[in-house]
């Protein structure tokens, strides 16, 4: 309970924080300014590549945070910075608005590839299909309760109980987002990798999860809807 509202209290204060900088963008406008971003984000934001991102039904104050971040190198990504460098702030709350405005796709049943996990070399397909359900109970587990013994917070308490995130806070939406990207994304945030501010929230819960926990909370919340 003390725990709850306590990323409560973080939530609120995050939300008045970042609400105060945040200007709506134009979505026509940022309909013709995204056409440098189509080739790997998809004509509507919603991607191909698992391991791009889909923007589709983000959060625009979160996108925003992160096109700045890319551009001032808080985040790291040899991609990204070139192009978030070239935009305008008004280009990328044009931008951010014409993503937040379509909707995310749905993904299929992912499929577990297993050339480098050494424990089940040979098994048949049934048993597969077993796995990921397995894997994804585990993930909906860890998704809503957390791990009281590993001290994993539960992800529920800012990314919604539909995977929704919070919008003034700037917590990103999760739900139908590639599982490819989130494993990439937590294990990022695992390994320090992704941004400069190494002791933000997620840097901290991620640091604590197995590999195995987070290939199977990001199966759960690829599937979310
Ligand atoms: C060459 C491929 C490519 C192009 C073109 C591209 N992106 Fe990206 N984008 C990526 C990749 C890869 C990532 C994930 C980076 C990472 O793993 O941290 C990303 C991440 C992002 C994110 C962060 C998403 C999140 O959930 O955190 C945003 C926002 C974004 N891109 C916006 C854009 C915009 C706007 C454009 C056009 C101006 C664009 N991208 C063009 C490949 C691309
Ligand atoms: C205390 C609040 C909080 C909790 C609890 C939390 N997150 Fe997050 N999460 C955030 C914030 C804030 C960000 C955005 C960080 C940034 O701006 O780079 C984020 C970002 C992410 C991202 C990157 C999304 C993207 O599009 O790149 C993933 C994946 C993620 N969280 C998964 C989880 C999972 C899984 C859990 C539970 C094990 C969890 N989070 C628990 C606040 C939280």
């Amino acid at each position: 309970m003390i725990k709850k509202l306590l990323l409560l209290s973080i939530a609120l204060v995050f939300s008045t924080a970042f609400s105060s900088v945040f200007a709506e963008g134009n979505i026509s406008a940022g309909k013709a300014k995204s056409s440098n971003c189509t080739s790997c984000h998809g004509d509507d934001g919603n991607s191909m590549m698992p391991t791009f991102p889909k923007l589709a039904g983000q959060h625009a104050e979160y996108i925003e945070k992160q096109l700045f971040a890319f551009k001032n190198n808080d985040r790291n990504s040899p991609m990204m910075a070139p192009l978030a460098m070239a935009l305008s702030k008004q280009s990328i709350e044009d931008i951010a608005a014409f993503y937040a405005s379509n909707k995310i796709s749905s993904n299929p049943l992912p499929v577990i590839y297993s050339d480098d996990d050494d424990e089940d070399e040979q098994v048949s397909s049934t048993d597969k299909s077993d796995d990921v359900k397995n894997l994804i109970a585990l993930g909906n587990n860890l998704y809503r309760n957390g791990n009281l013994k590993t001290k994993v917070s539960a992800c529920i308490a800012c990314h919604g109980p539909f995977g929704e995130g919070n919008k003034p806070a700037a917590f990103p939406s999760l739900k139908g987002q590639h599982a490819d990207y989130l494993i990439k994304a937590l294990t990022d945030f695992k390994k320090d990798s992704r941004s400069n501010i190494s002791n933000s929230m997620m840097h901290l819960i991620a640091r604590k999860m197995t590999e195995k926990e987070i290939q199977a909370v990001s199966y759960h919340i690829s599937m979310m809807k």
